[in-house]
């Protein structure tokens, strides 16, 4: 028995994909999909056979937003009250990688949530923006920060300003994604980079999320401290005699993820 309305969780070896499946919305992220979003990719990122998690949407969208209708009649009250859309942030907090694979519109909520994976996949049809001041609000998820971070103030501060949107090109020349895809292949080339990233040591691939994302967080001499403890830390793994033992003897490593 599936648990979700709005999502599905698919499990293929080491990786899960999960899809969001509102298609009547445009996967607008409702509360419950963010609910869903958020207890399902928990379970996997707590399941030692999980090395990588995709999210997906549809071909027409990854999603469209928040949702506007939910959103249209809450007061200030409701909002703070409910501290809503804080609960994404815990995507943003998992230990497994995350692969983006972004098909469609990626607006507003949309893009954010792309933005809180670790890789960010496109398709050739993908397009990306923060057109939240159309609606006479600003992004909520992270996106004045995230896409300043990813893309730089020039853009940032124009698609946050103006609303307008970049398609795939315009968003890895930008640094917005990793790399763009032809629509069809999207799903398949996600399922090649998420069982790259699972098939390594899971506590090593953590350590190396971590060390990437304290970039964002702290300063270089800081971040390079605490890529040094790591690196040190790595040689506690079994993994690292593995690995390192796999090239000596000129074989594939077979990490057992400890
Ligand atoms: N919230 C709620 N419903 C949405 C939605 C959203 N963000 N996006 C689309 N939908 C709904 C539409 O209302 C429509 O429903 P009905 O059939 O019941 O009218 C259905 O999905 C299909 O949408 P369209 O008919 O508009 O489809 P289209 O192909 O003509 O246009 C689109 C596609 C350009 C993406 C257009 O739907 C659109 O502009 N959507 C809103 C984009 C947006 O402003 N996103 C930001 C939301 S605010 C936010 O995200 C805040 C934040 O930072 C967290």
């Amino acid at each position: 028995t599936h648990p979700y309305e709005t999502i599905l969780v698919e499990r293929t070896g080491r990786t899960a994909t999960l899809t969001l499946n509102r298609p009547k919305a445009l996967n607008a992220l409702n509360l419950q999909v963010m609910t869903e979003v958020v207890a399902a990719t928990e379970e996997l990122d707590r399941d030692p056979d999980i090395g990588c998690i995709i999210i997906t949407g549809s071909a027409k969208a990854f999603a469209a937003g928040a949702d506007i209708k939910e959103m249209r009649p809450q007061s200030y009250m409701d909002m703070y009250l409910s501290d809503w859309f804080t609960a994404w942030d815990r995507l943003g907090a998992l230990r497994t990688p995350t692969v983006a694979a972004v098909a469609g519109h990626a607006l507003g909520g949309g893009c954010e949530l792309a933005m809180l994976c670790d890789i960010l996949l496109a398709a050739d049809t993908a397009v990306f923006g923060q057109p939240e001041i159309k609606l006479g609000v600003i992004p909520g998820i992270g996106g004045s920060q995230r896409l300043t971070r990813a893309v730089g103030k020039a853009k940032a501060m124009e698609l946050c300003l103006t609303g307008r949107t970049m398609d795939a090109t315009e968003a890895e020349r930008a640094g917005l994604v990793s790399r763009v895809v032809p629509a069809a292949d999207l799903l398949t080339e996600a399922r090649t980079v998420a069982g790259q990233v699972a098939a390594m040591s899971a506590p090593v691939a953590m350590m190396a999320k971590e060390a990437v994302n304290r970039a964002f967080e702290t300063t270089l001499a800081e971040g390079v401290r605490f890529e040094r403890r790591l690196f040190h830390a790595v040689f506690a793994t079994a993994d690292q005699k593995e690995g390192m033992t796999a090239f000596v003897e000129k074989r594939a490593a077979e990490f057992s993820h400890r």
